[in-house]
């Protein structure tokens, strides 16, 4: 309860934000399985990055693990949107678990790539950053073959066996800008480059770039919704200051605006990241409505309609029993 909204102070909401089709799949996998097999499921890392999904699921029945030799052997646990190595396929089938797998259908594809190319014994370079779950699941396709490059500065470092066989992927949810500046970079050295069959940052993650790109320019200061470790979250924190925004700032909920932030600003952009529930945006505009900016502006840039359907196994016994 606080300021009443003041007049020409705004939001300019971007469209789109939000949940993209592999997290709304993988939330939900997860959903249904609790309904459907009974608490607990078992879920291999976060499904998704973000801390209120987690939370959530966790209160539904769910338990989060690091790694598959926590979970109790025959149990069942289903692997997160960012995808798995082969090497965790095997540790589950190991251990018998029964496994549901949630990868993106847009990570399994640069997974694909990522053998195929090998298999053709090319060096790969991997655009993406070391220690992040989605890179290290598609390096464990093909070890021997994949070399991660986190940023234009480490091009000079890359070596290749045979500068006529290269080819660059990269993972989903990069800042696509700085993926082009390293692709450039590459390019100089290594003339031959190939270009990956088709893009490898997702749909989602590009559309919600240049939905911030075209509200940023004229904002006193954009707020991102999204948690620190989900990667296209962080990106639109970049972007936003790349294109113009005063300040950019990400937060995991309306709690943690700042009311300083927004003190005197006429215009506040407003996004979320691709792992981020409708209902936290919600509340960061019922908190700037709080503090005196109530009027919201809709920026929409792309409409999109694009859905996966559940894993097959869990389709199929959800499908059996009615
Ligand atoms: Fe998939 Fe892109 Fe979302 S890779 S999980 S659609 S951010």
């Amino acid at each position: 309860p606080g300021a009443l909204a003041q007049p020409g102070r705004r939001i300019l909401l971007a469209a789109p934000r939000g949940y993209c089709a592999g997290v709304d799949r993988a939330v939900d996998a997860v959903e249904k399985a609790l309904a459907h097999y009974g608490a607990p499921i078992y879920v291999r890392k976060e499904i998704v990055h973000n801390k209120f999904v987690v939370e959530t699921l966790t209160e539904r029945g769910a338990i989060f693990v690091d790694e598959t030799d926590e979970v109790p052997v025959g149990a069942r646990v289903v692997f997160s949107a960012h995808g798995v190595s082969p090497a965790v396929h095997a540790q589950a089938a190991a251990r018998d678990l029964s496994t549901i797998d949630a990868t993106c259908p847009l990570v399994t594809k640069v997974h694909k790539e990522a053998v195929r190319f090998a298999g053709e014994d090319f060096d790969i370079l991997l655009i993406g950053h070391d220690g992040h779950e989605e890179v290290e699941g598609t390096q464990g396709e093909a070890p021997e073959h994949i070399q991660v490059v986190n940023s234009p500065d480490e091009v000079d470092r890359v070596v290749v066996r045979d500068p006529e066989k290269v080819i660059w992927l990269s993972q989903t949810t990069l800042s696509v800008d700085e993926t082009m500046e390293t692709v450039r970079r590459l390019r100089e050295r290594f003339p031959a480059l190939q270009d990956p069959p088709s893009d490898d940052i997702c749909y989602a993650t590009q559309n919600r770039q240049v939905a911030v790109k075209r509200l940023a320019p004229g904002t006193d200061v954009v707020i991102v919704v999204g948690s620190a470790n989900s990667s296209n979250s962080v990106r639109l924190v970049e972007v936003a200051l790349e294109s113009g925004a005063g300040a950019a700032y990400r937060v995991d909920t309306a709690a943690e605006i700042d009311p300083a932030w927004v003190d005197g600003a006429m215009t506040v952009g407003v996004t979320s990241g691709a792992s981020v529930p409708e209902i936290l945006v919600r509340d960061v505009i019922t908190r700037l409505g709080e503090l005196g900016i109530g009027e919201v502006e809709e920026v929409r840039t792309a409409t999109e309609d694009i859905m996966f359907s559940l894993p097959k196994n869990l389709r199929a016994d959800l499908k059996r029993a009615g």
